[in-house]
């Protein structure tokens, strides 16, 4: 048995995990550690949210709130969707524990004992306005090198050159706009120059590196290290562990890597087995394996190694996994286009193993990928549903409808053993490949299998056999479920999921998590009862996914009704004060639908960018939505409580601009009536389309933001759906 660290690089707790996060680290290290428990090896997959840096701070003073709200908030709302995804993390922690805090102060000073740190006064950006030093990304100014206004004190984004704050021409502070001055400061600097003869060596060694990530480490040596500055006049990050240095904090990139030994640490400790880490720390046939993106290459090929070896004792990595970009309409990944593809968001439409499928089949290991919804829905549809799913089901539902148990194993002819023939090869390149971390390889020999599988139920026709020939049909639908549970254990780890529900469908034993790779070998139960067998996956429609930015114009917001008044002038107008995060008034015409009492405290789905309009001399800041047919009305309203201010579609960019009532009438939102949930597809009027949602009940009714051919069910977080106070046809008109 072997032994393997497995550590993913941690994300900024500074938004939501999107697309370029999972498919650049979190599951190739995930299929790589399932990969590794499945065949045996012990395994600890590690990492944790990365809650330092000026990514959070410039989050926090956008938001008028303290760093740590940021930190804390992202790290639980990414904690989740981690798990919703399946990376199966033996410990996701983050960065701001008092664990953390002291293995960095003991790396810190270990390394200052032995003469890797030196202390050094350096000219920084100092605000007077603001009473504070200006980190690099807190200085705005003229690029030296083409001359943009707003390049930033580390990097000019028009022409992508890094810059040094210094070099700025009429450099301002990006907080006040007020000009900095320079004043000295002094800071501990990493001699990285003690390690570069070392990691030289160390570096050329690795010949099953990546080429990329070898030949640019390689050329960053070359090229010689300069000593790096680890502190910095900031107030947010984990303090320096000697006196004299306050009002500074320890740079944030130095101690997040660290994070990989704080982790394991403590892992260790709520184990209730302290020593438990060095096992993968200090036990020299330990591999440890890092996947990450190929922008922080550096801190792991040379960073993280200078700081091992200056500690002394400690594993180096044995292999860093970088991953390319994928991209969205060819730039790197970033929330854009009215439609975000943030994991929280995208867990609430698709089940998690679609998803990992297609950033499987996609990643971008040795070039660069484009994301795209068509790109989705093609290879979703024509690969895991029409050559996976499809295969699975109807060798399932096939031998269920007319054997309903396991069917008994007869002679072999030659394209049997053949098709047996063809798991053996599947299991070894599947194998190889992930051995090796090539992950589209490997996904590669798996859907092989499934299509070589649909080509033997084809050839042995086992639908002409149930009639000529019971026996060879049992051993024909025996043969194919050998198929199917090859495929489940071959597959389990890209789509856990669906390989556990293979497994039980097939009548295993316990599950296939503790069976383990050897559950290829496993025999089936002949004679043991089927379960009626559903559908792997569903169809997905592209367009569901794709059109809705013509309703990001919209900020929909979940609002509490504090109180109602009739409107002084009007007969048929009410005057409410909601809250939506924050009290404003809407003018209603709800009079003759509702008393007072009946909204008082109800909870309502608000537009909160509409402009504002005088009703009768009362100004309204907002409209409540409810839906319309003929003399009946019914308000919309969660169909869980959700605290006011929370944002419905989440999915659509939050925007503040504010639209007219005009633009707002243009949009198409329906009462619909949910026709299937697997796959989404929803009734509005005679109208049946294919959305994007995820649960809902066939026949519940939600509101449907509507597109010419698909729909979008209006949710907030985890999903919760819009429904109606009141019975209201579907098809019935929202405004
Ligand atoms: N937070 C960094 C990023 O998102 C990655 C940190 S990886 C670690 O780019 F090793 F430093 F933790
Ligand atoms: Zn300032």
């Amino acid at each position: 048995m072997d032994r393997v660290l497995v550590c993913s690089a941690w994300p900024y707790a500074n938004g939501p995990i999107h697309v370029g996060h999972v498919t650049g680290s979190l599951l190739p290290a995930d299929i790589f550690a399932r990969f590794n428990r499945l065949v045996g090896n012990e395994t600890l997959l590690i990492s944790g949210s990365d809650m330092h840096g000026a990514p959070i701070t410039v989050s926090a003073d956008k938001e008028k709130v303290p760093p740590e709200v940021i930190a804390d908030r992202y790290h639980e709302i990414n904690s989740k969707a981690i798990e919703g995804l399946g990376i199966s993390f033996d410990l996701y922690t983050h960065t701001h524990t008092s664990n953390h805090q002291e293995v960095v102060n003991e790396v810190f000073l270990e390394l200052l004992e032995k003469g890797h740190l030196k202390r050094m006064t350096t000219p920084q950006y100092y605000c007077d306005r603001c009473s504070r030093f200006l980190p690099d990304r807190y200085v705005e100014g003229t690029c030296p090198h083409c001359g943009a206004d707003h390049a930033r004190g580390d990097q000019c984004d028009a022409c992508g050159m890094d810059l040094n704050a210094q070099d700025l021409k009429s450099a301002r502070c990006q907080l006040c706009s007020s000009s900095p001055e320079l004043r000295e400061t002094e800071h501990f600097f990493l001699k990285l120059s003690d390690f570069t003869g070392g990691l030289k060596e160390y570096v050329e060694a690795r010949n099953h590196w990546r080429p990329h990530v070898r030949s640019f480490t390689l050329n960053v040596l070359d090229e010689g290290l300069l000593d790096r500055p680890i502190t910095r006049d900031i107030s947010w990050g984990v303090p320096v562990p000697v006196d004299g240095f306050d009002s500074k904090r320890i740079y944030v990139w130095f101690e997040a890597v660290i994070g990989y030994l704080s982790a394991a640490k403590q892992w260790a400790a709520t184990k209730s087995d302290p020593d438990a880490w060095e096992r993968f720390w200090k036990d020299g046939s330990c591999r440890s394996y890092y996947f990450l993106g190929k922008d922080n290459i550096v801190f792991h090929t040379i960073i993280w190694p200078a700081i091992l070896t200056g500690v002394g004792g400690l594993n180096l990595p044995y292999d860093v996994v970088a991953n390319q970009f994928m991209n969205l309409g060819g730039q790197k990944f970033s929330k854009s286009m009215g439609v975000s593809i943030d994991i929280p968001e995208l867990l609430t439409k698709l089940r998690p193993d679609v998803v990992r499928y297609y950033l499987s089949a996609n990643m971008p290991e040795f070039k660069d990928s484009e994301f795209s919804w068509e790109d989705f829905a093609q290879r979703v549809n024509s690969e895991l549903v029409a050559t996976y799913g499809n295969f699975v089901h109807r060798a399932l539902s096939f031998t269920f409808k007319n054997f309903a148990t396991v069917p008994a194993k007869g002679d072999l002819d030659d394209r049997d053993r053949a098709a047996l023939e063809r798991i053996t090869d599947a299991s070894r390149s599947v194998s190889e490949f992930l051995s090796a971390c090539e992950f589209r390889e490997a996904l590669k020999s798996l859907m092989d299998l499934a299509q070589s599988g649909n080509q033997y139920f084809d050839a042995v026709a086992p639908w002409a056999l149930v009639r000529s020939d019971r026996d060879r049909c049992e051993t024909v639908l025996h043969v194919s479920l050998e198929i199917c549970k090859a495929l489940a254990v071959l597959g389990y780890p890209f789509l856990p999921f669906s390989s556990e529900s293979i497994w039980k469908g097939l009548g295993m034993d316990g599950s296939l998590e503790e069976t383990g790779w050897k559950g290829l070998e496993t025999p089936l139960n002949e004679g043991a009862a089927l379960e009626r067998p559903a559908p792997l996956f569903a169809k997905m429609e592209a367009t569901a996914f794709g059109g809705f930015s013509q309703f990001s114009v919209l900020n929909l917001k979940v609002g509490k009704v504090l109180s109602v008044e009739p409107h002084p002038d009007a007969d048929k107008l009410y005057v409410m004060k909601v809250d939506v995060g924050k009290p404003i008034t809407i003018v209603s015409g709800l009079k003759d639908y509702y008393t007072a009492d009946e909204l008082s405290a109800k909870t309502l789905v608000i537009l909160t960018n509409l402009e504002p309009a005088k009703l009768r001399g009362v100004k309204s800041e907002g409209m409540l939505l409810a839906a319309e047919d003929g003399d009946k009305l019914a308000l919309l309203t969660p169909e869980k409580e959700l605290v006011p201010g929370t944002q419905i579609s989440s999915g659509l960019e939050l925007t503040d601009k504010q639209i007219s009532y005009k633009e707002f009438q243009k949009l198409d939102m329906r009462a619909g009536v949910m026709a299937s949930a697997d796959p989404p597809r929803i009734q509005v009027g005679d109208k049946v389309l294919g959305c994007a949602a995820s649960g809902g009940e066939t026949g519940g009714k939600y509101a449907a933001l509507v597109l010419d051919d698909s729909a979008l069910v209006m949710h907030g977080p985890d999903g919760v759906k819009m429904v109606f106070d009141r019975d209201i046809p579907a098809g019935a008109r929202i405004r």
